[in-house]
């Protein structure tokens, strides 16, 4: 299995094309953004910083710094490229395997067998499989006693299974080998320790537990109860089954984990004639793509528990069948680590698409709360949800937090971004009343907001939303609030679509783009703040002017530490650099790359040395996920996908040449050997 079988195909079909070609409209433009949302940021965070790209400072006069703070600078030395079975991480840190893909979460599993032996019941109470998103809880503040939260995304067939996958005679695939891919999926709470300085997972604690594509969870929003998701299993539309391709994640300022849907449509198969939301989102017409719905009928089969992935209209109502399974996927799904008795709960109100990842933009109390989230295929969109509860500080440490989350995340709105070439853009709300660029109403397209959510990309076809370069990651700036997103290729993009937004046609490298909201949330200021390219790429590659010590393609995972160091992890399988190395981590202060006016700019061949690599993962990886303990002197990352890897307990140690390994994603622990925050001075 590679980073290739995500099935980013385009499937994007809308007449929404992109502006005409204004490359470096970007470069020249002056934008000004004064607000008041801008001023409180920057006072909460007590840093005087202006949240702003290249505008002008929000507040007449930029107090002067702390005497007290250091400044915040980055204090490692970038790191050269690697290609090895081993991870390799700047000097003055340490790297160690933390709770690889099969780790035991209660007794109810087994120990990981590396023969690939372990069952089906062992692989629904242990570490799922390519470990991706995740975060850290901490328990009553620690920074020594916590919480994980993290996705299980897709599988890896040969390496779950003693020799790989297997079909019987008749094309079907056995019950107990489909019941552990199931249930290698999906996310997990995991509790963990720092024991004399390391982190261990602490086996049966009472919190562990597993979210598998079977685990029953439950419905709200606008998708609750209606029609689209009535099914055999949930004749009042109200639970589902399983979440499935958990990539990115996100959290809430009360508490919880967001888990987002993916690529789950490759899991269902229409034999039927599929509706339009089946068709935009790419749910198959052929097999499943592990097909688990042929293993439908078996003897042992309890609750439909393999027919539901054939979404073809059987019966002669929808609670009769799964022709509604599919609806129930492709959501924003809240998680409370905390309360073990609690059902994941899909928030419907935030879209229905491949998502991505779910970052909260900074709380501001008597304010809406933000979270920004990407649509990864070729052409889709960025969205993001706008509540309309006003944060209330209180809410940080609420009784029942799933409660919370129903005020926040049920009740809101939904909005699709367009790119303007003058480096404005507007965020598109998609309700009924929205006017289409046809000159109608998404109301009159898709009924109401049940029927716009499932048709999420239709709906933001119909309002003219920019496509963009996969959108993959958003990560929220704690010193003033700018929003940024991975945007990790576009193989499709012909050079005759290229836009202000996505100006490299086909985008081999992918760029990373930034905005500031406005406060009514309806428009916002952007610049590219960093284009991946290799060193000798030329200058219409490497605009970025990187050098051999920072050049990178597709970026993916992307998160901000609390102090405001931006972190971003590679997916990449882009030739010219996978020559020169594997997926890595790379940091930058944004805040640190201001001009002569003190305004933020992008990264450019004069300041080089602040973008640096931290980190590069072993042969076949991507790097992805990532996390921080409160104090910031641990922090996690998560390798999916090796080829031969992990050799030992220290992720810098390489199999011997010619041993082979079963290959298990897992996270990966990075401290500084003096027990500094990581990554500065
Ligand atoms: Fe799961 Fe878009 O990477
Ligand atoms: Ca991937
Ligand atoms: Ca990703
Ligand atoms: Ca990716």
């Amino acid at each position: 299995m590679s980073r290739d079988t995500g099935d980013n195909l385009d499937r994007n079909h809308s007449t929404n094309l992109p502006m005409a070609s204004v490359m470096d409209a970007y470069l020249s433009r002056r934008s000004v953004i004064r607000g008041s949302l801008g001023a409180a940021i920057a006072m909460i965070a007590g840093t005087g910083l202006t949240g702003c790209l290249d505008s002008e400072p929000v507040s007449p006069q930029p107090p002067s710094p702390q005497p007290n703070q250091p400044k915040l600078a980055l204090g490692f030395q970038s790191i050269a490229g690697s290609r090895t079975d081993a991870c390799v991480v700047a000097a003055g840190y340490s790297a160690y395997v933390l709770a690889p893909w099969g780790t035991p979460l209660n007794g109810k599993a087994s120990p990981w067998r590396a023969d690939g032996s372990n069952t089906s019941v062992d692989q629904a109470n242990a570490m799922g499989m390519h470990h991706d998103g995740m975060h850290f809880f901490p328990i009553n503040g620690s920074s020594q006693d916590g919480l994980l939260a993290i996705n299980f995304e897709y599988i890896d067939t040969a390496a779950l299974h003693p020799n790989g996958p297997t079909v019987d005679a008749s094309g079907k695939r056995p019950a107990e080998e489909v019941r552990k891919e199931i249930n290698a999926h999906g996310a997990g709470v995991v509790r963990l320790k720092k024991i004399n300085g390391r982190w261990q997972v602490v086996e049966n604690d009472p919190l562990n537990r597993r979210f598998t594509t079977a685990s029953r969870m439950e419905l709200t929003g606008p998708m609750r109860g209606t029609s689209h998701v009535k099914t055999k299993y949930s004749a009042d539309g109200i639970h589902c089954r399983g979440t499935n391709n958990n990539c990115g994640n996100g959290y809430t300022p009360w508490g919880t984990y967001l888990t987002c849907e993916e690529n789950w449509p490759g899991i269902f198969v229409n034999r039927g004639l599929r509706p339009d939301d089946q068709r935009r989102i790419g749910v198959g017409t052929a097999n499943g793509q592990y097909q688990w719905e042929s293993a439908a009928g078996d003897s042992t089969e309890v609750d439909d528990e393999f027919a539901r992935f054939d979404v073809t209209a059987k019966g002669a109502h929808a609670s009769e069948d799964y022709r509604n399974e599919a609806s129930t996927f492709g959501y924003i799904v809240e998680i409370d680590p905390y309360n073990s008795d609690t059902l994941a709960t899909k928030r419907t109100a935030l879209g229905r698409f491949r998502h991505e990842g779910c970052c909260p933009s900074l709380p501001v109390v008597g304010k809406p709360l933000v979270w920004y989230m990407g649509d990864d295929s070729n052409n889709e969109y960025l969205y993001k949800w706008v509540s309309a509860a006003l944060w209330d500080a209180a809410d940080a440490t609420p009784a029942d937090r799933l409660k919370t989350g129903a005020k926040y995340l049920d009740r809101g709105n939904l909005y699709v971004a367009r790119f303007d070439a003058d480096g404005t853009g507007a965020w598109l709300p998609l309700d009924v009343n929205t006017p289409t660029t046809a000159g109608s109403t998404l109301g009159a397209l898709y009924g109401d907001l049940a029927g716009i959510i499932l048709n999420t990309r239709g709906a933001g076809d119909a309002v003219g939303a920019t496509p963009m370069d996969r959108p993959e990651w958003t990560a929220v700036n704690p010193l003033n609030g700018d929003a940024y997103l991975t945007l990790t290729n576009n193989s499709v993009r012909t050079p005759e679509k290229v836009d202000a937004a996505n100006p490299r046609g086909p985008n081999r490298h992918g760029h990373i783009i930034r905005w500031h909201d406005s406060d009514d949330h309806q428009s916002f200021t952007w610049d590219i703040f960093v284009f991946g390219a290799n060193a000798t790429g030329t200058a219409d590659i490497n605009r970025s002017g990187l050098s051999e010590l920072n050049q990178f393609a597709s970026p993916d995972g992307m998160s901000f530490d609390s102090r405001g160091v931006l972190w971003f992890e590679t997916d990449n399988s882009e030739p010219t650099l996978t020559g020169y190395t594997n997926d890595q981590l790379l940091a930058v202060i944004p805040t640190e790359l201001i001009n002569a006016n003190g305004k933020q700019i992008p990264i450019d061949a004069q300041n080089q040395s602040a973008l640096r690599r931290f980190f590069v993962g072993p042969n076949g990886c991507e790097v992805t996920g990532i996390t921080f303990t409160p104090d910031n002197k641990t922090l996690f990352i998560n390798i999916q996908h090796p080829e031969n890897w992990p050799y030992s307990d220290m992720a810098t140690d390489a199999a011997p040449s010619g041993t082979k390994v079963r290959p298990r994603a897992s996270t990966v622990v990075i401290q500084r050997d003096d027990g500094g925050q990581i990554g500065t001075i």
